[in-house]
């Protein structure tokens, strides 16, 4: 993010002495400033101010991550994906952690989606590919990171940029256990910068702006959260390596340090996670149907993150509600649909919690009957997440083990198998 930000105890001057306090008359040890930033030297920044030296490791061994293959869309097809029912065993949700237990359900070459429910705290992890970006689907977790915590919940976006250091603990809760979307970008993950000025403020046509982002509760050490300072401590590393090229060539290494990784006492920058929810994302809307490019939020390389949100629909004496058909001959597009009413899309099989698959080179939209039925709607309460790529989507082992196998029909009456019925619904 392009606004500065400054927690904690930073000298007055950059990569000038800061110390530790000491007794009257003496010298109290240095902290290391160490320096994490984009593009090399180049790009935003922050400066850090650890107790102990950052590059201390005692051991290393390699992390034996999950299954990241991906195997092709061929024959292509749109699919529906319901990664709800990979975790519907309560037992193993309660073992399962945000980080080592995501499953991945789709990806290529620039980014990759992962789908986990958890009940259990992640290990010290980061990211050492490309930056994250974690939407809270259902439940609550705390997000500690060496920039300081976050409480996330429903809605919320968390954007963790390559290389923070950070856990995840869910928030334990009956009724709902933590659901993670988690959207990882081999680049780094950003607002649109059509949304930006020259000097990186969010405009005023932006659908957000900086009041609406949550930043780290900071700074925040070891015995902040209860650990010993000198407790050694394992992080889990996803890096470039020379990995299988059905996986992206992604390994995996655990670093024994021999402290606690929180241990910054204070930070200042441009570069640090955030966090921001749906629900104060300003829809765009106008007298005729916007296409989705009115609602994104995010922006990767080679791909961008929308989220259709409730909102006011079209108000054209004409207008259509629903999308028309369209074929995005550039481009994947992967709909998660979070919250709203989808009763109305009975027949194509989609739900709450389901996931469509909309591949370049087929033509997609609404189920037979929509556009009419949806002839005089005035609002639609819906929310869903969409991630769309520019190179096409290969599908992971979740993604394989929740196919509906049948959502390509549901476009041609009843032939085949499932039918559309006549959906009232505008997401694209
Ligand atoms: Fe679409």
């Amino acid at each position: 993010m392009a606004h500065y930000q400054s927690m904690g105890s930073i000298p007055p001057k950059r990569h000038t002495q800061h110390r530790r306090p000491a007794g009257r008359g003496k010298l109290g040890e240095l902290y290391y400033e160490e320096l994490m930033g984009e593009e090399g030297f180049s790009s935003d920044s922050s400066l850090l101010y650890h107790r102990n030296i950052p590059s201390t490791i005692v051991d290393a061994r390699v992390w034996e991550m999950g299954d990241l293959s991906t195997t092709p869309n061929h024959p292509l097809k749109p699919l529906h994906l319901q990664p709800h029912t990979l975790f519907d065993d309560a037992k193993t949700v309660k073992k399962t952690d945000v980080v080592t237990g995501r499953r991945l359900l789709l990806g290529n070459g620039d980014v990759r989606i992962s789908y986990a429910v958890a009940g259990a705290t992640s290990p010290w992890y980061r990211n050492g590919i490309g930056d994250e970006c974690v939407y809270i689907e259902r439940g609550a977790a705390r997000v500690e990171t060496v920039f300081g915590a976050f409480d996330v919940a429903q809605g919320d976006y968390i954007i963790i940029p390559r290389a923070t250091t950070h856990r995840w603990i869910p928030r334990a809760s009956r009724k709902e256990p933590l659901r993670a979307y988690a959207i990882e970008g081999n680049s780094h993950i950003a607002p649109p910068k059509r949304y930006l000025s020259k000097y990186g403020q969010l405009l005023e046509h932006s659908p957000y702006c900086e009041r609406d982002l949550r930043m780290p509760q900071g700074p925040l050490l070891a015995e902040d959260v209860g650990d010993k300072a000198d407790a050694e401590t394992e992080v889990y590393i996803k890096h470039r390596g020379s990995g299988p090229a059905s996986s992206g060539g992604i390994v995996g290494t655990v670093h024994t340090l021999p402290f606690h990784p929180l241990d910054v006492v204070g930070w200042d920058g441009c570069l640090y996670p955030y966090v921001f929810n749906v629900r104060d994302y300003e829809p765009i809307t106008g007298r005729v149907h916007q296409p989705p490019p009115a609602h994104q939020v995010w922006e990767g390389w080679n791909f961008v993150v929308c989220n259709f949100v409730p909102r006011k629909v079209d108000y054209h004496p004409l207008s259509i509600p629903v999308p028309y058909y369209h074929s995005n001959v550039d481009s994947d597009e992967v709909m998660f649909y979070v919250e709203g009413d989808y009763e109305a899309r009975k027949g194509s099989g989609i739900g709450q919690g389901s996931m469509s698959l909309h591949p370049g080179g087929h033509p997609h939209g609404p189920q037979p009957g929509a556009s009419e039925a949806s002839i005089g709607a005035e609002y639609f309460d819906e929310l869903a997440v969409m991630v769309d790529t520019f190179r096409p989507l290969d599908l992971g082992e979740g993604g394989l083990a929740c196919d509906d196998g049948k959502y390509h029909l549901s476009w041609s009456g009843n032939r085949g198998g499932s039918a559309g019925s006549g959906a009232v619904h505008s997401i694209d």
